[in-house]
């Protein structure tokens, strides 16, 4: 099995405009797949360096001298380059969300198939786990979870069932939590119900959105002039933040502005969005919720 199919490869890779002998991050490196394209268009001076906080990812690393990988969360991206003695970059490319490795090997806890452990960290290493968020996080904070990172309109009632339910038995088994989300679903709704709890609870696990802003806050500092980011998002909780970003320079609804009004925004849209074409489609039906935006460094 395949460890992770590119999504909107040609086009986020295009969008980057790569400079044979510029310097570019993948903060998102998984099996490697838009790294290895980078790479292709890359000349023998130019260099890449990747991210990936996820263990398995390092058994994907390309033997190539111009890569230099970095098996740690990519909010390091600063200290990193600092480290590197790399003061600005040509291109950033992120590729949000999570591999089909991380979805398809049951034992990570990521998909909603019964019978597994709940767990959905993509570094192993780390403390919280989705057995933590769903027994520890109050009631509150599940129902805001639950509304913020998937939209799901009965927010309320869905955190209210599983707190009770987790003071009878504490909630470790996907069938455990399935069976206590029933009363929400139907045969033909099910699966998109459990996807957006599981996506909801993943997103919380990782602190996805948070790593998200301060990744977009770092690299409006370490792009170069004419320099670009790209970013894949799939979901609408993660595009919002990264249109917005582009948009106006920072997470408000307005740009941020200089004393007369001027907006400061540093970046250009290179268009609105790119969404995957219809062979692509067919060929990955894994990549239908996502979009590319990509933004030039003025
Ligand atoms: C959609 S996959 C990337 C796939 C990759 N573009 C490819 O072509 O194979 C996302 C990857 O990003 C990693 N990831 C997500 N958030 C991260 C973060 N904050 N720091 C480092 N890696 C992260 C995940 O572990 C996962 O392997």
């Amino acid at each position: 099995m395949s460890y992770h199919k590119p999504v909107l490869l040609s086009e986020s890779v295009d969008s980057l405009e790569i400079r044979c002998d510029g310097v570019y991050v993948d903060m998102t490196y998984g099996g490697g797949g838009h790294s290895r394209e980078i790479l292709n268009r890359l000349g023998s001076k130019g260099r890449l360096i990747a991210f990936d906080q996820d263990l398995d990812s390092q058994s994907n690393i390309i033997e190539d001298e111009r890569l230099i990988f970095f098996r740690q969360n990519n909010i390091y991206l600063m200290q990193t380059l600092d480290f590197l003695k790399i003061k600005k970059v040509d291109g950033i490319l992120a590729d949000l969300g999570v591999s089909s490795h991380q979805l398809d090997k049951k034992n990570r806890g990521f998909s909603f198939q019964p019978g597994y452990k709940l767990d959905m960290r993509m570094n192993q290493k780390q403390n919280l786990d989705a057995i933590g968020v769903i027994n520890n996080y109050t009631e509150t904070e599940l129902s805001n979870l639950f509304f913020l990172n998937g939209d799901l309109k009965n927010s309320k009632k869905i955190a209210k069932e599983i707190c009770i339910e987790r003071t009878n038995k504490k909630i470790t088994k996907t069938n455990h939590l399935n069976s206590v989300l029933e009363k929400f679903f139907n045969h033909n709704t099910r699966n998109s119900f459990l996807a957006r709890v599981y996506q909801s609870i993943r997103i919380e696990v990782n602190k996805e959105l948070e790593f998200l802003k301060e990744i977009l806050t770092q690299s409006k500092k370490i792009l170069s002039k004419n320099g670009i980011m790209s970013v894949i998002t799939y979901h609408s909780a993660e595009d919002r933040l990264v249109k917005r970003y582009f948009k106006n320079g920072c997470f408000d609804e307005e740009p941020i502005k200089d004393e007369f009004g001027n907006s400061l925004n540093p970046f250009k849209l290179k268009f609105q969005f790119l969404k995957p074409s219809e062979s692509e489609l067919k060929f990955n039906v894994r990549s239908r919720s996502a979009k590319l935006r990509s933004a030039l460094k003025l």
